[in-house]
């Protein structure tokens, strides 16, 4: 069996667990988990009880009960989205932003009307797009130039995760740290994804920026804490396992949930709800498998990076061997020779966007 499903089994899945595509075809609608059924879900009708009703069981992880989900689903996680919408509005010119540059028919003057209502994140998205990671043989002056250099999907999540990061500006350490860990990971996550998919670099840099909002809006509701597990990749992965004891939910999750009520575009709440349901992902194949175990791959290599940067043989066999990486068809030859490049990326971004 290849080692990533055996991690995957081993980290994230339970053997007694309905297979998600189980789960799938016993369901007539297996969207949305409906909250109504359970005695204690939130009342129909009510904010909380439409968030309820909106919970996808596609960003959920499965229980042995089946009823069980559904009523933490409806009472947690609801509960959860609820106090962060009232918290934490989505930037009003970013959401323009995403209607306007999701439309192939979008009319340039309004893009520039909508970022000159807002210079600092006009400001930020030309930065990053100019950083080598982006640019081409010349400089963007003009959000004008960036989209056309860029395409407009580009500069959309450029805006976008730029406006979201934004945030989640806090002065104390573990958040600043996990915005770094953030930028990092989308530097990285990108890097990869040219070489390993040739496409959807966009959602996989976006995916990276947005993988751990989740932590970030735990942290602001002050419902968890985080320790020495930012830096430390093993711990990193158990944290969702705590979360899930705890809160009946992980951040992964949350972050997705609140994704699509921000209206971020697909597929980025489904990357980053299953970056810790990798057997998920998998049972799904196709582009989303590939784009998973990359951005867990990046994930990994940013905590490495973030240590001391260095690729010792140790660490060159311990990452060419992760499950994520060798999924992708990637080897340690390819982590060798992109390592420089992402360890640059990397720094680049933090100048940019970190802090
Ligand atoms: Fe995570
Ligand atoms: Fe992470």
């Amino acid at each position: 069996m290849p080692r990533f499903i055996l991690c995957a089994v081993a980290l994230q899945v339970r053997a007694d667990l309905p297979s998600y595509s189980d789960m799938m075809d016993s369901r007539p609608d297996s969207r949305v988990l409906p909250s109504s059924r359970h005695p204690t879900a939130p009342a129909p009708g009510t904010r909380r009880g439409e968030l309820a009703d909106s919970v996808l069981e596609e960003l959920w992880f499965g229980d042995e009960d089946p009823e069980r989900p559904r009523y933490e689903a409806s009472r947690s996680l609801a509960a959860a989205v609820a106090r962060i919408e009232g918290l934490r509005p989505f930037p009003m010119a970013a959401q323009k932003l995403l209607t306007l540059l999701s439309d192939p028919g979008y009319r340039m003057s309004e893009v520039r009307a909508v970022m000159e209502s807002d210079p600092a994140l006009a400001a930020r998205t030309l930065n990053v797009a100019n950083s080598p990671l982006f640019r081409g043989l010349s400089p963007c002056r003009s959000i004008d130039q960036a989209i056309v250099r860029l395409g407009a999907r580009n500069v959309r999540d450029l805006a976008v995760g730029i406006a979201a990061m934004s945030m989640f500006a806090s002065a104390d350490a573990a958040s600043k740290r996990l915005r770094d860990h953030c930028v990092g990971v989308a530097a990285i996550a990108r890097i990869v994804a040219d070489t390993a998919m040739r496409r959807e670099a966009s959602s996989l840099f976006l995916s990276g920026l947005m993988h751990d909002a989740g932590k970030l809006l735990l942290l602001q509701t002050g419902e968890m804490t985080y320790g020495a597990e930012v830096d430390d990749d093993a711990a990193h992965e158990e944290t969702s396992l705590i979360e899930r004891a705890r809160l009946g939910y992980d951040h992964a999750v949350l972050g997705a949930h609140v994704m699509k009520l921000w209206r971020i575009p697909d597929p980025t709440a489904m990357l980053v709800a299953w970056h810790h349901q990798p057997a998920r992902a998998l049972a799904m194949g196709g582009d989303t498998a590939l784009m998973v175990a990359l951005l867990r791959a990046a994930d990994h290599i940013e905590h490495r990076l973030a240590l001391d940067g260095d690729l010792d043989a140790e660490t060159c066999r311990r990452l060419g061997e992760d499950a994520a990486w060798t999924y992708a068809d990637l080897g340690q030859g390819d982590l060798r020779e992109l390592w420089p490049q992402m360890k640059e990326a990397r720094r680049e971004m933090l100048a940019a966007l970190g802090g």
